[in-house]
């Protein structure tokens, strides 16, 4: 017994004299007295050796020495622990930094971003209106009453809730929400999401992309859309990009038309994308309707406009050679890294 207190003595002094400065030294130190074949296990194992009546207290004085041994060792390993930012102040500012990925633009956006910045330097500005539409905005003043069959060319999704409310199903619902508010002259660019209940595919998608336009004031013609237009096609496409408008039928304009330009995919040989035609509609347009005009308060004698809507994704197609709508909306970086802002 004495022998064993004596040992525990020594053992206590060893480790005051002890300052394990850096891990390494910890290290040897717990395995020295606190590992599995460590001093601290040996001395408890020589309790078998002490007379039965000893026992007890021989126990107390080797736990009070493993409480010892442990605390010691917390401290340090705290203490280490704490030195370790003295390690950072050894940076070196010097030193080349890592470099930081710098991320992309949507192509979408970007697209969107160009054809605003077109349209602005003629004097268009951005409106913008909601996405979650009332049935109102989205169709009646644009001569599209509840019973109206060109209704039907959209899909429509309604809110359950209320069937009042709907996803709008096209950007044109801004001309009804600036018509409202604002008197001519109005010349706004309105880019936006729209919805459609379509089954997804390549060539279709339940959501895509929209730039309404609208130039409304005294003595606007059908010569200033086309004008307007191979203006925006010809920065958008180049100056070789050609343009011809074939008469369609749209509610809220009329005469109504619908552009095309020649393919950029092909240069007019013939390919999937014209469907060797050699031309791809990119638009919709026309005169305002009077009536649309009378809707909203606006003299029809004294006041006329043009308006007219794109579908991003389909001016997207023609200037990146994207022939799948579902990429824009897979988040594959490997697709959206290849694309770098032209404005
Ligand atoms: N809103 C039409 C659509 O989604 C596109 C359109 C056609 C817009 C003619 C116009 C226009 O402003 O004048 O298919």
């Amino acid at each position: 017994m004495e022998q064993l207190l004596k040992q525990i003595e020594d053992y206590k002094k060893e480790i005051e004299s002890m300052t394990p400065g850096d891990a390494a030294s910890l290290e040897a130190y717990r395995i020295k007295f606190l590992g599995t074949k460590g001093i601290v296990k040996s001395l408890f194992a020589e309790i078998k050796n002490v007379q039965n009546e000893m026992k007890k207290e021989i126990g107390q004085v080797l736990n009070d020495f493993k409480q010892f041994a442990e605390s010691k060792y917390e401290y340090w390993k705290a203490a280490t622990g704490a030195s370790q930012p003295s390690a950072i102040n050894k940076f070196d500012p010097s030193l080349p930094g890592d470099p930081l990925p710098s991320g992309t633009r949507h192509p979408i956006s970007l697209v969107s971003n160009q054809i605003v910045h077109i349209f602005g330097r003629l004097g268009f500005s951005v409106a913008e209106g909601p996405e979650i539409e009332d049935d109102w905005h989205n169709f009646t003043p644009l001569n599209l009453p509840a019973d109206h069959p060109a209704r039907d060319m959209q899909d429509t999704f309604y809110i359950h809730k209320n069937p009042d409310w709907l996803l709008r199903t096209h950007t044109s619902s801004v001309q009804a929400r600036v018509m409202e508010k604002q008197k001519p002259p109005i010349r706004i660019i309105c880019p936006g999401r729209v919805y459609r209940n379509e089954t997804i595919s390549a060539r279709a998608h339940c959501f895509f992309h929209q730039t309404e336009g609208l130039y409304v004031d005294e003595k606007v013609s059908f010569a200033d859309l086309k004008q307007t237009l191979y203006f925006f096609v010809r920065e958008m496409f180049g100056q070789d990009a050609k343009i011809r408008f074939r008469p369609s039928y749209f509610p809220f304009t009329e005469p109504s038309a619908e552009m095309d330009i020649n393919c950029r995919i092909c240069g007019g040989s013939g390919c999937n994308v014209c469907k060797h035609t050699g031309w791809v509609e990119i638009l919709g347009s026309g005169m305002v309707h009077p009536k649309m005009l009378e809707n909203f308060g606006i003299d029809s004698n004294k006041y006329t406009g043009f308006a007219f809507g794109m579908g991003i994704e389909r001016i997207c197609q023609l200037k990146y050679r994207i022939n799948d709508l579902r990429l824009y909306s897979q988040n594959d970086l490997r697709f959206l890294k290849q694309f770098i802002a032209a404005v």
